[in-house]
């Protein structure tokens, strides 16, 4: 059984309870972070923690992070073989517990902190190689989902909705240009270079996001981060997905029409593979 971490214990996870009165229950009242483990250790946990300090400050939540990367480790050592193709590790940061009012409690509150490793199912080279399908959905969400809170309602229902089309990512759309997925950021090749929406409060700034730029520039690839429709993404040579779960994921149909010439590109086959050397040398930056 797993071992978690909840407010400074370790304990099985049958073990793990939280009031129903916690805001992260009734609120979504909470920060979250999700971090990659490859061999046996958090990769890029910098940056991750980074923007989880960076939402608590959003939310106004006073919680200090400094032993933090300590619980990252305990819980691969606890729960993760060093051999795992793919783990992640996530924390959430919740207000805390008080009596239910819209505004922050009246009384100071101690912030929930809850962290757990788990283990993705990460698809093997020969999926890989068939590429992945998304649908487009509309983006419903509110307006600051550069902050990482656990209000994932919309994401929920997109995702749903691309499980029941038979796909594995969904492209949501707001205004006609092209945000994000559910749980991934995404890119497209157009003209020969690689484009991303720009860091707006409509994206999510991801940290797998922020290293494939910095891979493909290193490939010597043009790195363009600007409004994409959803006109230019289904003409595009390439589309692919990036994020803690997802790596580098090429997708080969949209809505059922091809990308390309529907197989996975040279470009996301370069990042993939680039990405994939760094994160198992673990060579954190
Ligand atoms: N999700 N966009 C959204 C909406 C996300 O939820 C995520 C991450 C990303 C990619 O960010 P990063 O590269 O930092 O993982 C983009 C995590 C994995 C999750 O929900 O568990």
């Amino acid at each position: 059984m797993s071992i978690v971490y909840l407010n400074g214990e370790y304990l099985p996870i049958s073990e793990a309870k939280v009031s129903v009165e916690d805001r992260g229950f009734l609120f979504a009242d909470a920060i979250y972070e999700s971090t990659p483990v490859y061999r046996g250790r958090a990769f890029l946990l910098d940056r991750h923690l980074r923007r989880l300090s960076n939402g608590l400050a959003a939310l106004r939540i006073d919680y200090g992070l400094e032993g933090l990367a300590a619980v990252h480790e305990r819980l691969i050592e606890e729960n993760v073989p060093v051999d795992t193709p793919l783990a992640f590790v996530y924390v959430q940061v919740t207000r805390g517990v008080a009596p239910r009012g819209h505004a922050f409690p009246s009384q100071p509150v101690t912030p929930t902190v809850y962290a757990f490793a788990g283990m993705v199912d990460k698809p093997g080279q020969a999926r890989w190689d068939e590429g992945f399908e998304a649908i487009t959905v509309p983006d419903r969400r509110w307006a600051r989902v550069d902050v990482k809170t656990t209000a994932l309602t919309a994401n929920v229902m997109a995702q749903q909705a691309a499980v029941e089309a038979g796909a594995t990512d969904v492209v949501m759309v707001r205004d006609g240009m092209v945000t994000e997925g559910s749980h991934n950021n995404i890119f497209a090749v157009i003209d020969g270079s690689v484009v991303t929406a720009p860091e707006t409060n409509y994206i999510l700034h991801g940290i797998t996001r922020e290293y494939v730029i910095e891979l493909a520039e290193e490939l010597g690839y043009a790195v363009h981060q600007r409004p994409i429709s959803v006109e230019d993404l289904r003409a595009a040579d390439e589309v692919f997905y990036t994020g803690t779960t997802t790596e580098v994921r090429p997708t080969v149909r949209i809505d059922n029409q091809p990308i390309g010439d529907g197989k996975p590109g040279a470009v996301a086959r370069a990042l993939q593979a680039l990405y994939l050397r760094r994160a198992q040398g673990n060579v954190s930056a």
